[in-house]
């Protein structure tokens, strides 16, 4: 049940560029080659900011699943789906919502912080302020375990470990856990009983964290454990009662270090980026025209990278060697501008040529994309629905 599972979302707010490939994309692609990988389109998400203007979201969910592709992102090897499209997160939403104390939403940094900086929306909505909650939705409805964001979503993931141990504590109390957890543990066989029973042990008078982490992989690699047993198994550990959810962990992402064209970080906000499916014509003509180090009006002036944007790409896209000829020449005049920004021209130009070819099949055929996130929908309702059935059961909402 608890077996390593990544779940990532991405709101569908605008055109991806090299900045959210460096970030996101590229982590996500050697994810998907490690465990299983879920990502989602997160257009609630982005509802709770943008619903007044519908049809950005409409036209940015596609374009971006197709941005992910043309990463690298491979549906044989990761789930991609949207959302919305898998209401179980608006489900679990609504049920843990019951149990959330308005304080606790209150409190996540990001509420006051975005308001505060979205001063042109008004964002004292209901939605807003549950957009945690929703979030946490998103990860426990899979019984995720470990979930990559940037460091800005970190308060979420606390948030959402905070609200799955209060979901355990309130509903994983049953009559009689003790004994049934004892019956559950003889089923183990003796030889794994007895280490459960140790491992157990040192947990709960030394804090032997190690213990812990081994015993749960004992129980991770017990098949033939009914789901009852095995979530009393997990819950006997740590203390009281059964685990129905269970607690992600923060996979923190690398703060990407890709530059935007005039030297600030890439964002649309400022402007100043290249988007990941950039028409080569147009890629050229945006580092043609980058800003350089002031101080170089002619030819004949020398420069210093460290004040030009050009050189922070090529710190992202440059070996040692072309670095080496960018000091020299530009602090002795030896190279121009022009000259300097053909490596990186050529650099960004190479990156993006797998992505055009990989998203051209998916732009001459848009119905490719759709059946990829249809498939992925249903396979993302399906583990959703494991989990919904025992937490309508605990919350004594089973009856037929
Ligand atoms: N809040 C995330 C962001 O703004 C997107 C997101 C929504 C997400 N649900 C998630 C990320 C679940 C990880 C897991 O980037
Ligand atoms: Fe920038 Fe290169 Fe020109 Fe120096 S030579 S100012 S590093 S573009």
């Amino acid at each position: 049940m608890f077996a390593d599972r990544v779940l990532s979302g991405m709101r569908p707010t605008g055109n991806l560029h090299l900045g959210h490939y460096h970030g996101v994309l590229k982590n996500w692609v050697t994810l998907q080659q490690e465990h299983e990988c879920l990502f989602f389109v997160a257009d609630w998400h982005a509802l709770t900011t943008h619903y007044d203007t519908p049809e950005i979201i409409e036209q940015n969910v596609w374009d971006m699943v197709v941005d992910w592709l043309a990463a690298g992102v491979d549906p044989s090897q990761a789930t991609l789906f949207i959302q919305s499209k898998v209401p179980a997160h608006a489900e679990l939403y609504l049920l843990l919502s019951m149990i959330t104390p308005l304080g606790w939403l209150e409190r996540v940094p990001t509420y006051k912080d975005q308001q505060e900086k979205l001063t042109e929306k008004d964002l004292s909505t209901y939605g807003f302020l549950g957009y945690p909650l929703l979030q946490s939705a998103d990860i426990l409805i899979y019984r995720a375990n470990r979930v990559p964001v940037g460091e800005d979503q970190a308060p979420h993931l606390e948030f959402t470990r905070e609200i799955s141990r209060r979901f355990n504590h309130i509903y994983g109390k049953e009559q009689g856990f003790k004994e049934k957890a004892e019956l559950a543990i003889k089923k183990l066989g003796s030889k794994k009983s007895k280490l459960y029973c140790k491992l157990r042990n040192s947990f709960q008078e030394q804090g032997d964290e190690n213990a812990l982490a081994e015993a749960k992989s004992l129980l991770e690699g017990q098949q033939n454990l009914s789901m009852g047993d095995r979530e009393r198994l997990f819950g006997y550990l740590e203390g009281g009662g059964k685990m129905i959810l269970s607690e992600p962990e923060t996979m923190l992402t690398q703060a990407s270090r890709m530059p935007g064209l005039d030297g600030q970080k890439m964002s649309k906000s400022y402007n100043n980026t290249i988007s990941l499916r950039e028409d080569k014509d147009s890629v050229v003509k945006k580092i043609r025209t980058m800003p350089t180090d002031p101080a170089r009006v002619r030819r004949s002036d020398t420069g210093d990278p460290a004040k030009c944007p050009v050189w922070q790409f090529h710190a992202v896209y440059s070996d040692n060697k072309t670095r080496d000829w960018v000091q020299q020449g530009c602090k002795s005049a030896g190279i121009g501008c022009v000259e300097c920004k053909q490596p990186v021209i050529d650099a960004v130009l190479a990156e993006q040529e797998p992505m055009h070819a990989r998203a051209k099949m998916y732009e001459e055929d848009p119905t490719l994309v759709r059946n990829i996130i249809a498939d992925g929908c249903e396979k993302a309702n399906q583990l959703a629905e494991e989990t919904m059935r025992d937490v309508r059961e605990v919350m004594g909402l089973s009856y037929p």
